[in-house]
C-alpha cells in the first residue's frame, strides 16, 4: 500500500472513530415497582452535555457554558428515577398523549365521546393520570456527522389514559455540534385519535437552583395569546398582546410586567399562557431568552402553532434536586405545542390524526452567549 493510500486509510479510521463515539449510558436506578432506569449523555465537541433518561423521556441536565465558558447545568431536575416516578412536576419529560388541558377530561370524535382523567381539578392536564412522562421508552442511540442521538419509542395501547388507538410515537433528541437540542416527534395511528406533543423542561440561565427566573429577558413572536378562564382553559378567543403584558415582541424583562394587576396574570398566577406564534406552524423562531449576567442565550425554534409560556408558578419548595430546593418561579419552560382543549375549539388548529397520516414535528433549543 503506498503512503497516500496508509494516510487515506488512517483518517478515514479516525474521522469514523471520532464521529461514532458511543454515548454514555449508566443506571438511573429503580422505580418504585423495581424497574431499572438508565441515564444517556449526549456531547458535543464543545463540552455541551444534555443528560436524558428512557423513564419518560427526561431532560435531566443541560451543561452549558457562560460567556466566560464556565459551565452550568440550566436545567432543574432530579437525582434519581425514583424523584422522576413521583407526581412531580413534569421536569424535563415527554408529554402525551394530549400536552395541557382539556376541558372536563372530555372531547367528541367522529361522534363519540371520550372520558380521559381529570387530574387537574376538572379538567385533564398532560395526558391523564399516567403520562407518557410516567411510561418506560425503549432507547437506542446512535452517532453520525449531525451528531448524537438518542431514539426513543413508545406505543400507548389503544385506550390508554382513555384515548382511542394504537399510537406509536418516537422521538429522537439530537445534540450537534452548534449547541442545538433537537426534539424530532413522529407518531402514527391505527384509530382516529386527538394527540399533542411536547416537552417540559424547566430552564434557568443562571443555572438550576440560582432562584428565580423573573431576571431573565423573554421575546416570544406572537401577536396573540389564548386567554383561560378560571381553570386555565382556553375562552376560545385569540387575543391581541398589544397593550397588555403579554405584549412580549420584544426582549422584555419577565419582571416588567409578571405581577401587574392583569386578570389573566391573576388566574396563571404569572405567566402560564399559549401564545399563538407568528409563524402559523411553519419551521421559525418562537421565543428568545437572554440572561443578561450570564450572557446565556436560548433560541426556541419550532414548526408547532403554538408555545406555552410558564414561569414555574405551581413551584413550591417541595421539589428537591440536585441539593437543591425548586420554589416559586425558579424555573421557566417553553413548551411548543398545539393549543390546549383543541379538541373542543374547532376555530384552534386541528389535533386530529388519522390512519395512513403521520404527524411530524420539530422543536429546537438553541444555546449560545452574548457577551
Ligand atoms: C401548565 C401549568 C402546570 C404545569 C405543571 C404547565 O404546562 O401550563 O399550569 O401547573 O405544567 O407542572
Amino acid at each position: 500500500m503506498s503512503l497516500v493510500k496508509l494516510f487515506i486509510c488512517v483518517i478515514f479510521v479516525l474521522t469514523f472513530a471520532m464521529t461514532s463515539a458511543a454515548i454514555d449510558k449508566k443506571s438511573f436506578g429503580k422505580t418504585p415497582d423495581g424497574k431499572e432506569a438508565f441515564l444517556y449523555t449526549l456531547k458535543n465537541k464543545n463540552g455541551m452535555e444534555v443528560e436524558i433518561t428512557n423513564f419518560g423521556g427526561c431532560v435531566v441536565s443541560i451543561k452549558v457554558p457562560d460567556k466566560s465558558g464556565k459551565f452550568a447545568d440550566v436545567a432543574l431536575g432530579f437525582d434519581s428515577v425514583a424523584d422522576y416516578a413521583k407526581p412531580d412536576p413534569y421536569f424535563g419529560a415527554l408529554i402525551g398523549r394530549y400536552g395541557n388541558r382539556i376541558a372536563g377530561g372530555k372531547f367528541t370524535l367522529d361522534g363519540k365521546t371520550y372520558q380521559i382523567p381529570q387530574n387537574d381539578g376538572p379538567n385533564s392536564l398532560h395526558g391523564g393520570k399516567v403520562g407518557f412522562d410516567k411510561r418506560f421508552w425503549d432507547a437506542k442511540d446512535s452517532t453520525d456527522a449531525s451528531g448524537q442521538h438518542l431514539h426513543l419509542h413508545y406505543l400507548s395501547p389503544d385506550g390508554e389514559q382513555g384515548f382511542p388507538g394504537n399510537l406509536n410515537v418516537d422521538v429522537t433528541y439530537t445534540l450537534n455540534d452548534k449547541n442545538e437540542l433537537s426534539i424530532a416527534y413522529t407518531a402514527t395511528t391505527d384509530k382516529n385519535t386527538v394527540l399533542n406533543l411536547t416537552n417540559h423542561t424547566y430552564f434557568n440561565l443562571k443555572g438550576e437552583g440560582s432562584g428565580q427566573i423573573v431576571d431573565h429577558q423573554i421575546m416570544i413572536a406572537a401577536d396573540r395569546f389564548t386567554p383561560v378562564d378560571a381553570t386555565l382553559i382556553p375562552t376560545g378567543e385569540l387575543k391581541s398582546v398589544a397593550g397588555t403584558p403579554f405584549d412580549l415582541r420584544k426582549l422584555t424583562l419577565i419582571s416588567a410586567h409578571i405581577d401587574d394587576n392583569n386578570e389573566q396574570l391573576k388566574l396563571g398566577l404569572g405567566y402560564d399562557h399559549n401564545f399563538v406564534l407568528n409563524s402559523g406552524g411553519k419551521m421559525a423562531m418562537a421565543a428568545k431568552v437572554v440572561e443578561p449576567a450570564s450572557g446565556r442565550v436560548l433560541e426556541v425554534l419550532t414548526d408547532q402553532p403554538g408555545v406555552q409560556f410558564y414561569t414555574g408558578n405551581h413551584l413550591d419548595g417541595t421539589a428537591k434536586g440536585k441539593g437543591h430546593v425548586y420554589k416559586f418561579r425558579d424555573g421557566f419552560c417553553l413548551e411548543t405545542q398545539h393549543f390546549p382543549d383543541s379538541p373542543n375549539h374547532p376555530n384552534f388548529p386541528s389535533t386530529e390524526l388519522k390512519p395512513g397520516e403521520t404527524f411530524k414535528s420539530t422543536t429546537i433549543y438553541r444555546f449560545s452567549v452574548q457577551k
